[in-house]
C-alpha cells in the first residue's frame, strides 16, 4: 500500500482541461479553443529562433536581462521591476506559492481563469469565489468577500472567457480598497488586444501590493515557447525571484521573446486584424440571434438560448471541424468561446453556424 500522503489541496485539484485540437474523423480542422493568435508569431520571432540553435549548448541568461531591457523599453517600464516566467501561469504561481499557505484565502470571481483556483489549492489555500454582475467583474463583491486570511486576490482584465472589461478607475477602487496584506494580480493577457491600453501598470505604480502579468502566448503568437513576465514594487520582484528556478525561460525562448517585443509593427497588424474579423463575426451572429458582449480580447463569448443550444451547436461546428470552446465549466452553460481566426475561419463559424440555426429552428 502507498502511504504517500500529497500536501493538503492536491487532490482537491481538478485537471486542467486545454483547448481540443483533434476531432475524431474530421479533416480540414481550424482550432478555435485556446485563444491563439491565427497569424503566428513574427517573422523576426522565427529567425531569432532559428539563431539561437547555434548555441543550444550554453545555459541561458539566469537573469532574462535583455528580455527584461526590451519590454522596459517597450512599455516605458523600469527592468528591474519586471519578473519573467514560463508563460505568465509560472508567474502566477510564484505569486501564490510566495504569498499564500495552508488555509489561506484566494480571491477569484465567478468566470475566472481556472488555473486561479488550481493555484490556490496546489498552495494549500482556498478558492474563494466571487460573483460577477451579468459577466462583469464587481468590485464590490471582491471587497466585501475579503477577510483576515485572504492573501491574494485574481482579477482577470479583460476577462477570459468573458471578454468584458472593467476601467481603469474600479481597478484602481479594488487595489486602494484591498487591506495590505493582499496582493492584487492583474491579469492581463489580453492587454494588447485593447489599443494603448497599458494593462494595469499605472495601476502597479500607485500601489504598493499590486502586480501586473503579461504573456507572449496571445497576441505575440508564442503559445508554444512559454514565455510570461510580470511587473510589480521591486519588494515584491525580489520575493518572487526567490523561488523562480535560474534557468525556467530557454535560450530560444528568451530570443523568440525579445524578437518579438521588439517587433511591434506585427502587434499592430494582429491587433488591428482581429478588431476587423472579431467585430464582423460578432455582427453576423447577433443576426442569427446570438449575441455577445462587445469584446475587448480575441476571442467572442457567443451566447446561446440555454445550454442544450450550445451544446448542440458545439457538435455542430465540431463535425464541420471547427473546435470552439464550452465554458460550462466557467459557470456559462449556454455560451460558447470562440477564438477569433482568420478571414477563412471567421468565415467559416458564420457559415456553420447560419447552417445549424437553420436546422434547428
Ligand atoms: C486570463 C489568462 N491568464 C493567464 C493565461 C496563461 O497564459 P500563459 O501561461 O500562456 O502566459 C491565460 C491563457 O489562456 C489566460 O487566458
Amino acid at each position: 500500500m502507498n502511504e504517500l500522503t500529497p500536501q493538503p489541496g492536491i487532490m482537491d485539484i481538478a485537471l486542467y482541461q486545454g483547448g481540443a485540437a483533434h476531432v475524431k474523423g474530421v479533416e480540414n480542422v481550424i482550432k478555435l479553443s485556446s485563444n491563439e493568435n491565427p497569424f503566428g508569431p513574427s517573422p523576426k520571432a522565427i529567425d531569432a529562433v532559428r539563431d539561437s540553435a547555434a548555441d543550444l549548448h550554453r545555459y541561458p541568461s539566469t537573469d532574462h536581462g535583455p528580455l527584461r531591457a526590451a519590454i522596459g523599453v517597450q512599455h516605458g517600464l523600469d527592468p528591474d521591476r519586471i519578473i519573467c516566467g514560463v508563460g505568465s501561469d509560472e508567474v502566477l504561481q510564484f505569486v501564490v506559492q510566495c504569498y499564500a499557505g495552508v488555509g489561506d484565502e484566494v480571491i477569484y470571481t465567478e468566470h475566472g481563469f481556472s488555473m486561479y483556483p488550481i493555484l490556490a489549492r496546489a498552495a494549500g489555500a482556498i478558492p474563494v469565489q466571487v460573483p460577477e454582475r451579468d459577466r462583469m467583474v464587481d468590485v464590490d463583491a471582491i471587497l466585501s468577500a475579503c477577510t483576515d486570511r485572504t492573501r491574494v486576490v485574481f482579477l482577470t482584465n479583460p476577462g477570459n472567457p468573458t471578454s468584458t472589461m472593467i476601467p481603469e478607475a474600479e481597478v484602481m477602487r479594488l487595489a486602494s480598497g484591498l487591506p495590505g496584506h493582499v496582493i492584487l494580480v492583474v491579469d492581463g493577457a489580453y492587454t494588447e488586444y485593447v489599443d494603448g491600453f497599458d494593462g494595469g501598470a499605472s495601476v502597479v505604480d500607485a500601489h504598493d501590493n499590486v502586480i501586473m502579468t503579461r504573456t507572449f502566448s496571445k497576441i505575440y503568437g508564442l503559445g508554444g515557447m512559454r514565455v510570461g513576465w510580470g511587473y510589480a514594487p521591486k519588494v515584491i520582484i525580489d520575493v518572487l525571484n526567490r523561488v523562480r528556478q535560474p534557468f525556467n525561460l530557454s535560450a530560444t525562448a528568451l530570443a523568440a521573446a525579445e524578437a518579438a517585443v521588439r517587433d511591434q509593427g506585427y502587434v499592430e497588424h494582429c491587433r488591428s486584424e482581429n478588431t476587423r474579423l472579431g467585430a464582423w463575426l460578432a455582427e453576423e451572429l447577433a443576426k442569427l440571434g446570438v449575441p455577445s458582449d462587445p469584446s475587448n480580447t480575441n476571442f467572442i463569448l457567443a451566447r446561446f438560448a440555454d445550454q442544450a443550444e450550445a451544446e448542440a451547436c458545439d457538435a455542430y461546428l465540431q463535425q464541420q471541424g471547427l473546435i470552439v470552446r464550452r465554458v460550462a465549466g466557467y459557470n456559462l452553460p449556454n455560451a460558447l468561446r470562440i477564438t477569433v481566426g482568420d478571414e477563412t475561419a471567421c468565415h467559416r463559424v458564420a457559415k456553420a453556424i447560419t447552417d445549424f440555426k437553420e436546422r434547428h429552428q
